[in-house]
């Protein structure tokens, strides 16, 4: 849908308008579009650290690797030895002036916290970002390592690194200009394990995706050969995929190399295979809700082969007040959006129609967060997805199987165009991006999290909301 506020803010005599009236300025998102690699990465990235930081080496392999070169903050000019070891381009942090261009602004800020042990030395969390934050250009990222606090021996290691959570989701408030913040909490044993995270997290990929805190904890991960196509070979399931956010989904995972089948209900036959078409997919005409569904999904997919990825993201509202809800409003979206996710997975997973090694995500909602007026069916569903993933995790690891929800904010879709406009304007700008974001943010999020580097990422829910203010 058409941002008509984003558009005029962004032309010249509309940011002169929002800036004397004080009025959100929403940035144009630097966004990855399907096919175009070559402008993903680059930049330069400024470096700082807490004391002994303990993931220098891992982080310039994967600059070095994605072509960013990088400048060291005061504080962690331990980077430069390193730096100056493996040859890469490095330098000394400089702040640039008020007036900089684009080109002289840094891209990321990355800060590893992971030696950060104590609360006093927040101390330099603060420092780096004092310094660095207004040399950051628009739709810059912010990325801050850290360790799991609950995995943390110490009492004081733990309130420290539980602290920068806060810390990192008032930066993510704070930026503005397109900008994200994100932390990551990297378990012991999984250093190895970020690079797949850390690329998503510094591409236009994840350009609606902020203030988010994901943990990676040890894993075996499949070495990846071809880090454009890493999904080659392997089979994915996407639920919904007519239109919308489903229909982004099987886009993302087949230009990552993956073998798609849609699914959505016969009604939507047509839409769903020109969307399978264009991906040399295939299409399944079937209603989740079905009492027959789980078995008939499962006897496609065995014809096919099995599957390494099951994306669950059909889903329906049907909003009234609780009072005047009917049972079949209640029951409707509870059997879709809920209970039909559960019956599909007992099946795949009973019949091993989903292999060892694969994931499942599914898709929840910030409702099913922070609840709404008139989505009591809504939200409890999406908060069942949420409760789901949380419980399956621990039993999947045996099968090195991943299991996670992404939680959508406002996005520009049928749905979201259905609602009043206050209600669309209000979910639209009530976030520290200011407007609404598109099918392809949460599908590349999805991406992300069937991605055979992000094997150690389980029983999460990762927000795709542009930090919505909504359950925050
Ligand atoms: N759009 C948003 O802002 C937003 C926000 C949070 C969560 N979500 C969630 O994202 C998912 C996709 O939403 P969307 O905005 O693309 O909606 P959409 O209505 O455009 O697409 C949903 C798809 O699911 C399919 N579907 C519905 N019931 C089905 C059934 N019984 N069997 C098979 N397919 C069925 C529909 O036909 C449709 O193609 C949903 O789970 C939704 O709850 C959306």
């Amino acid at each position: 849908m058409n941002d008509t506020y984003r558009n005029f803010v962004n032309s010249p005599l509309g940011a002169r308008v929002v800036r004397s009236l004080g009025l959100p300025q929403p940035e144009v998102l630097r966004r990855y579009r399907i096919g175009q690699r070559e402008a993903e990465f680059g930049g330069i990235a400024a470096i700082g650290a807490g004391p002994a930081p303990s993931l220098f080496e891992v982080l310039a392999g994967v600059l070095e690797r994605i072509g960013m070169t990088s400048v060291a903050h005061e504080q962690a000019l331990a980077w430069l030895a390193i730096a100056q070891r493996r040859q890469s381009m490095s330098g000394r942090f400089a702040p640039v002036a008020p007036n900089a261009s684009a080109q002289e602004r840094v891209a990321a800020l990355i800060f590893d916290a992971t030696g950060i042990a104590d609360s006093l030395q927040l101390d330099a969390a603060y420092a780096f970002f004092h310094d660095t934050l207004r040399s950051l250009g628009a739709c810059g990222r912010i990325v801050v390592l850290g360790r799991p606090p609950e995995r943390c021996a110490h009492p004081r290691q733990w309130t420290a690194q539980r602290a920068l959570e806060g810390f990192v989701r008032s930066l993510g408030k704070e930026a503005r200009h397109g900008i994200t913040a994100n932390l990551i909490y990297v378990g012991d044993g999984a250093e190895d394990g970020i690079e797949a995270t850390l690329r998503f997290f510094l591409s236009p990929r994840s350009a609606f995706v902020s203030g988010q805190a994901v943990r990676i904890e040890a894993a075996t991960i499949d070495a990846i050969d071809d880090w454009t196509r890493p999904l080659a070979g392997r089979r994915a399931l996407v639920t919904g995929a007519a239109r919308g956010i489903g229909a982004a989904i099987a886009q993302a995972l087949a230009d990552l190399g993956a073998r798609v089948a849609g699914l959505d209900i016969e009604a939507l036959h047509d839409t769903l295979s020109v969307t399978m078409h264009g991906i040399d997919g295939a299409a399944i005409d079937c209603d989740i809700a079905a009492p027959e569904a789980p078995q008939q999904i499962a006897d496609a997919l065995d014809a096919m082969g099995g599957v390494d990825i099951v994306v669950h993201n059909a889903g329906i509202t049907q909003d009234k007040t609780i009072a005047k809800m009917t049972a079949d409003a209640w029951r409707n979206v509870i059997a879709v959006n809920l209970a039909a996710q559960e019956r599909i997975d007992e099946e795949l997973l009973s019949r091993g129609t989903l292999r060892d090694g694969g994931r499942i995500v599914a898709v929840s909602s910030i409702g099913g967060i922070a609840g709404n007026v008139g989505q009591t069916n809504y939200a409890a569903s999406k908060a069942g997805v949420i409760g789901r993933v949380q419980c399956l995790a621990g039993g999947l690891r045996e099968r090195r199987i991943a299991i996670n929800a992404v939680a959508p904010g406002f996005i520009e879709t049928h749905m979201t165009a259905k609602m009043p406009f206050a209600l669309r304007e209000a979910g639209r700008r009530m976030n520290s991006l200011s407007q609404g974001g598109e099918p392809g943010d949460v599908a590349q999020t999805i991406a992300w999290l069937a991605h055979p580097g992000a094997a150690g990422i389980t029983g999460q829910v990762v927000r795709v909301c542009g930090q919505s203010l909504f359950g925050a």
